[in-house]
Formats: structure tokens, C-alpha cells, sequence
């Protein structure tokens, strides 16, 4: 079964396959830093430090918030991140996140 780390911490979570990873960690009584819960305010942004390849591809709302976001950021910095939003992202394997304020 699919898991998510939370980085810094010891924190594991077990995710059903293609399961949203907000919405998994919510019921299990972890909640990420969130907003519209939609795609499009990029509250939820998380960087996936490990797993980047256990991650269904972004969708369009989903790329087309993550691209405002990697905006706001420093250029050098961001091009080095895998930025994903929990709200959207979903889950097929083990990944290591990192919410980003
Ligand atoms: S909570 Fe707004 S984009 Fe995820």
C-alpha cells in the first residue's frame, strides 16, 4: 500500500492508491496547511522531497496554479523543487513531502 512521510518527522501515513493526499491525511487526523481545496489558491503547496514518480501527473488546474506559484518563489529555488498541491495530487506510491510556506 501506497505511504506518505512527512519530512522532519517520523509521521507515516498508509494512502489507498490513487488517493488524494490531503483528503488521506485528513482522515487519518493530519491536516496539511490548506485553502480552497479546489486547485487554484496553492495553499495546500507541498515539495516532494522523495516519490516525485508516485505522483499521478498534474492536471491542468493543478500545473497552471503550481506555475503562479514557482512565480512567487526565488527562480533558482523553485526550478530545483517538485512543487505539487495536496488538494489535487494523487497518490501511487511511497513519497516524502514537505508543506511549503
Ligand atoms: S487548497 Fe487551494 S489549491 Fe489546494
Amino acid at each position: 500500500m501506497p505511504c506518505v512521510s512527512l519530512a522532519g518527522t517520523t509521521k507515516t501515513f498508509e494512502v489507498k492508491e490513487g488517493d488524494i493526499l490531503y483528503d488521506s491525511l485528513y482522515d487519518q487526523g493530519e491536516v496539511l496547511p490548506h485553502g480552497c481545496l479546489s486547485g487554484s489558491c496553492g495553499a495546500c503547496r507541498v515539495v516532494i522531497i522523495q516519490g516525485k514518480e508516485n505522483l499521478m501527473p498534474a492536471g491542468v488546474i493543478e500545473q497552471n496554479t503550481i506555475d503562479s506559484v514557482r512565480a512567487e518563489l526565488d527562480p533558482k529555488t523553485s526550478q530545483e523543487m517538485e512543487i505539487r498541491l495536496s488538494c489535487r495530487a494523487k497518490v501511487t506510491g511511497h513519497v516524502t513531502i514537505e508543506p511549503l510556506k
